[in-house]
């Protein structure tokens, strides 16, 4: 099983959710199962380390994100992946918009069967965003996983 987590840049919540859907895996026996990984829909911030407000609030949180590194979601993608999760509508929106593989494309929150849908971007807010971004992605990650252990 291979998941792509999807946002704008891919270095506030894509990377976010790369570092605590794995970390969440490995804890419940699943990481050579499942493979995870992130992408942005644009490239700017190609390379990059992950923003270094999220980077903060995970290592508070006991999840290690500093080493990943952003890139441009690419057309292989759509078929190397199984599953493509946005954060966002409009993440949804560019995603449906490109070339389609075999890749199911979700909202990550809808997939996780959350109550919330959309995970709204932290970039231009500040640390209690990020915060937030947080409290979702886990409550996000603990469903998926749930999610996972049923089909796997
Ligand atoms: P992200 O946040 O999509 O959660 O990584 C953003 C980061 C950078 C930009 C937009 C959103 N940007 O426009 O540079």
């Amino acid at each position: 099983m291979r998941i792509l987590m999807v946002c704008l840049g891919n270095i506030c919540r894509s990377p976010s959710a790369e570092g605590v859907l794995r970390h969440k895996l490995k804890q419940a026996g699943l990481v050579d199962k499942v493979f995870v990984d992130s992408a942005g829909i644009g490239g700017w911030h190609e390379g990059d380390t992950p923003d270094k407000r999220a980077q903060k609030v995970a290592k508070n949180r006991g999840y290690d994100i500093s080493g990943l590194g952003a890139r441009q979601i690419q057309p292989d993608d759509f078929s190397s992946f199984d599953v493509i999760l946005g954060m966002d509508h409009n993440n949804i929106k560019a995603l449906k918009q490109m070339p389609q593989g075999s890749a199911v494309i979700d909202l990550f929150l809808n997939y996780a069967h959350a109550e919330r849908t959309e995970m709204v971007d932290p970039y231009y807010g500040d640390m209690q965003d990020f915060d937030q971004m947080f409290d979702l992605l886990e409550v996000g990650c603990d469903a998926i996983i749930q999610r996972l252990k049923g089909q796997l």
